[in-house]
């Protein structure tokens, strides 16, 4: 897929503009080391007062990410745009807050789901942050202590099998699916969001 390519030279600027968000993917597993790689890099984030209240649950066993799937809900402006059987994520980072440490995290899920998906994509893993869970069966069927752990996102991943770029806002945010199927998504212009410079 063309941008998605494992680049060893691919710099942060390029990653920041170029990752977007994907939600179909191809059935070739990905490596375990570069998953636990991506929990490293949520690990060494900035964290407010260093508290690091987070926990992260690694999910590539294809039983549990079937178990998974079905309560995860997708682009939501798309009429068809949930991945079918074989384009599913192939693996999935749940992202957890431990409450003994504190008792809001969404700063804390902000910056590392935003370092683990540029890891990602540096590395040629698409990924698709999901915030529309349905959190207690997926705390079940991963058997973790609701008591303990708040669930706050999960990140899907996989290769990519589908392409999205940013395109130009004419008047909604909402993204798309263009002739050649591939996503486009409204960015507002930087006119619009840079609003004092001084
Ligand atoms: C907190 C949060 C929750 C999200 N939840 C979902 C989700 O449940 N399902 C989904 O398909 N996309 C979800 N997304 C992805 C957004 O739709 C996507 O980031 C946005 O459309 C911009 O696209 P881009 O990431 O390609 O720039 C979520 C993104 C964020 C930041």
């Amino acid at each position: 897929m063309p941008g998605f390519e494992r680049n060893d030279f691919m710099n942060v600027s390029e990653a920041l503009k170029k990752r977007r968000t994907i939600r179909k993917f191809s059935q070739q597993p990905l490596p375990k080391e570069a998953i636990l790689d991506l929990v490293e890099y949520a690990r060494l984030c900035a964290y407010p007062a260093n508290l690091q209240p987070l926990k992260f649950a690694v999910i590539q066993d294809e039983e549990l990410c079937d178990k998974v799937f079905p309560n995860t809900k997708w682009a939501g402006y798309l009429t068809d745009g949930s991945p079918k059987k074989d384009e599913r994520p192939t693996a999935y980072i749940a992202v957890l807050g431990d409450k003994t440490i504190k008792d809001s995290f969404e700063v804390e899920a902000g910056a590392a789901v935003t370092s683990m998906m540029l890891g990602a994509f540096e590395k040629g893993i698409a990924s698709c942050w999901i915030g529309a869970l349905s959190r207690e069966p997926i705390m079940d069927i991963l058997s973790l202590d609701n008591e303990r752990f708040s669930l706050l996102y999960v990140l899907a991943l996989g290769y990519p099998a589908q392409e999205s770029k940013a395109c130009e806002f004419s008047g909604s945010i909402k993204y798309f699916e263009d002739e050649n199927k591939k996503i486009n998504v409204p960015k507002r212009p930087f006119d619009e969001i840079l609003i004092l410079e001084k």
